[in-house]
């Protein structure tokens, strides 16, 4: 059987985590003192008040708020550095963190203090066992300048960036607005992948977007495409990652998509369990695994071939894949 201790244990990479969405209300509240932010919480409580969301937009209105207690380059480094003391001791050992460029210059922060703050973190991670990479993103529902322009900034500092990513209010806002910027960053040598949230209003069009037109490498959620059949076994075939959220999942749809992962498990796409906003959404990654193995009854065989893909997905060299698998 499948326990807490096993989910916990097993080795494992989260290629799908928001590293404001790891931003606790003990951390939020240390920096609105320090920062002298008034953000008229006081107490864990108040914070966790606030926590009402049963949609993306609605979550959305709560998280970026939020941010506004991160200001300086520490204040990115310990968000960050709290993340990765946490994902050490889930025994994962490669993660790709999505970070929200535009979520911070957009209210006054420069590009370098979140980068820098973020980026050191990664760095001091090594002591702890964890291989960290950054996943810049574009917010989709701003503009495609905006998203140049923060292309253009993050090229700068291109060896500290992995790859790109599209996340935000999906509603009208498909992977093809941003083709362009798409194509400039594979030219700069980047990986590229999208969201595509769970049951969004054209969510078969923009996974076959990302996957025909943008070829992306990644899916994250990604899990409505068992609509499509043709598009899974283009995702099987190129062996493309979806990168799902349980608990994140349960938020809006009470199944947390589980029947959808075992068809695909079943059908040899590469889908993986992460935990996207985990201050958010009530758990870290093993708490994803384990609550989707208790819910839908998966043998520890099923776990581990999660796990695996996990791994077969990551932008890690073929080298130091072998390590791992
Ligand atoms: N930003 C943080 N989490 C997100 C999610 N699950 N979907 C879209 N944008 C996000
Ligand atoms: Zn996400």
């Amino acid at each position: 059987v499948v326990t807490p201790e096993f989910t916990r244990g097993l080795p494992k990479a989260e290629l799908h985590l928001h590293v404001e969405g790891t931003l606790e209300p003990e951390l939020k509240l240390k920096l609105a003192k320090r920062n002298h932010v008034d953000i008229g919480q006081a107490t864990i409580e108040d914070v966790q008040k606030t926590y009402n969301y049963h949609d993306l937009a609605s979550f959305l209105a709560v998280y970026y708020p939020a941010m506004n207690v991160l200001q300086t380059e520490e204040d990115f480094y310990d968000l960050a550095w709290d993340y990765l003391t946490k994902a050490a001791a889930n025994n994962v050992r490669h993660v790709e963190l999505f970070f929200d460029p535009q979520a911070h210059t957009s209210r006054g922060i420069p590009f370098e203090v979140v980068l820098n703050g973020l980026y050191q973190a990664t760095i001091d991670a090594r002591a702890l066992n964890v291989d960290a990479h950054l996943i810049m993103c574009f917010l989709r529902d701003f503009s495609k300048e905006s998203a140049r322009k923060t292309l253009q900034e993050g090229l700068k500092y291109k060896d500290k960036i992995i790859g790109i990513g599209l996340d935000s209010d999906e509603h009208n806002n498909p992977p093809l607005k941003f083709a362009r910027q798409f194509e400039d960053a594979v030219a700069a040598g980047l990986h590229i992948t999208t969201h595509c949230d769970i049951d969004q209003k054209d969510s078969i069009e923009h996974i076959r977007q990302a996957l025909e037109i943008m070829e992306v490498e990644r899916l994250d959620h990604g899990t409505n495409i068992v609509e499509d059949p043709d598009l899974v076994e283009l995702a099987a075939k190129r062996q493309i990652g979806l990168t799902s959220c349980p608990l994140s999942n349960s938020f809006v749809s009470p199944e947390m998509k589980g029947k959808e992962v075992i068809d695909l498990l079943n059908a040899g796409v590469k889908v993986s369990i992460n935990s996207d906003d985990p201050a958010y959404f009530k758990g870290y990654i093993s708490d994803n695994y384990y609550a989707l193995a208790q819910k839908f009854d998966l043998s520890q065989d099923q776990v581990v071939q999660l796990a695996k893909n996990s791994f077969e997905t990551s932008w890690i060299s073929q080298r130091q894949k072998q390590l791992y698998l």
